[in-house]
C-alpha cells in the first residue's frame, strides 16, 4: 500500500507551536514531510523549534500571533501564504486553562479562556479557511480535549470552550466539505506537558487521574501528534466533523 500518511510537499501551520503539544505536533508534521509555519505569542521559543525542524530538512519559519485578536490572525494567514505560497494543514493548538472552582471564576478568567480556546480557534479557521476554500483543498485539526465530552472539577470555562470547539468543528466540516476542506478535532486526555506538569506534582491528583484511565497511563505528546498526522494526511481523507478521542478510555465509562 502507498504511504497514506506522507505529508511530502504540504505546508502546515501550527498555532502555539513553540512548546508542549504544539511542538510535538509540528515536529511530527515535519517528520512526515511537511514544511511547517509555527505561530505563537513569543518568537524566541518558536525560532528554536523552527531551527530544529529545518535540521530535519524541511522549511520552517516562526510567526508572531495573538489568537485572541482577529486582526493578528488575519495578518498571520497573509504572512504564511506570502512566505510558503499556500496552507494545506492548519492545527489550532494554542490554548490555555485557568483552574478554578466555578464559584471563583471571574469575568476576566472566562474571557481569557473563551477568547483563546474558542474565539481564537474559530477565527484561525476562518482566516485560513478562506485560503483553503480558494485552493479547493485543506485539512484543519482543532485540538479540543476530552473535556469537550465530559465535565471535570474546576474547569467550567475550559469545558465550555472545548465543547464549543467540538461543535464548531462539525459546522465548518459541513460548510466546507464541498471545497475539499476537512475539519476535525483531537480530544486528548491529560497529557504530560508544561501545561500540566505543576498539577501532576500532586501525587494524589495524579493517582485520581490514572484511576479514571482504563489504559492506565497519562498521555504523551506523541499520542496526540499521531492522531493529528492521521487526520491531516490522505489516511484521513473521508473523515470530517469528527472529534477523535485520544483518552485511554476515560470517556468509555
Ligand atoms: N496538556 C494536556 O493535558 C492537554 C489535554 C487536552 C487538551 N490540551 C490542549 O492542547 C493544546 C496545547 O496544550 P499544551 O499542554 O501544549 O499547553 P502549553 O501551555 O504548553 O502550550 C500552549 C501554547 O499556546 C500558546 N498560546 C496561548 N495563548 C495564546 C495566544 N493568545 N496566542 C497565541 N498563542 C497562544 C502558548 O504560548 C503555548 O505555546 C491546548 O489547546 C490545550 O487546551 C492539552
Amino acid at each position: 500500500m502507498e504511504n497514506l500518511f506522507s505529508l511530502n510537499g504540504k505546508v502546515a501551520l501550527v498555532t502555539g507551536g513553540g512548546r508542549g503539544l504544539g511542538e510535538a505536533i509540528a515536529t511530527a508534521l515535519a517528520e512526515y514531510g511537511a514544511d511547517v509555519a509555527l505561530a505563537g505569542r513569543t518568537l524566541p521559543d518558536l525560532e528554536d523549534v523552527a531551527t530544529r525542524l529545518r535540521a530535519l530538512g524541511r522549511r520552517s519559519q516562526a510567526f508572531q500571533v495573538d489568537v485572541t485578536r482577529v486582526e493578528s490572525i488575519e495578518r498571520l494567514a497573509k504572512e504564511v501564504v506570502a512566505a510558503f505560497g499556500r496552507i494545506d494543514i492548519l492545527v489550532n493548538n494554542a490554548g490555555l486553562n485557568i483552574i478554578k472552582c466555578a464559584l471563583d471564576v471571574t469575568e476576566e478568567d472566562w474571557d481569557r479562556i473563551l477568547d483563546t480556546n474558542l474565539k481564537g480557534t474559530f477565527f484561525c479557521c476562518q482566516a485560513v479557511g478562506r485560503v483553503m476554500v480558494a485552493q479547493n483543498h485543506g485539512r484543519i485539526v482543532n485540538i479540543a480535549s476530552q473535556m469537550a465530552k465530559v465535565g471535570w472539577y474546576k474547569r467550567s470555562a475550559y469545558c465550555a470552550s472545548k465543547g464549543g470547539v467540538a461543535q464548531l468543528t462539525k459546522v465548518l466540516a459541513v460548510e466546507w466539505a464541498q471545497n475539499n476542506v476537512t475539519v476535525n478535532a483531537v480530544a486528548p486526555t491529560f497529557i504530560e506537558t508544561q501545561m500540566t506538569a505543576k498539577m501532576f506534582e500532586d501525587e494524589q491528583f495524579r493517582q485520581s487521574v490514572l484511576d479514571r484511565i482504563p489504559l492506565g497511563r497519562l498521555g504523551k505528546p506523541k499520542d496526540v501528534a499521531a492522531a493529528v498526522i492521521y487526520l491531516a494526511s490522505e489516511a484521513g481523507d473521508l473523515v470530517t466533523g469528527s472529534t477523535l478521542l485520544v483518552d485511554g478510555g476515560w470517556t468509555a465509562w
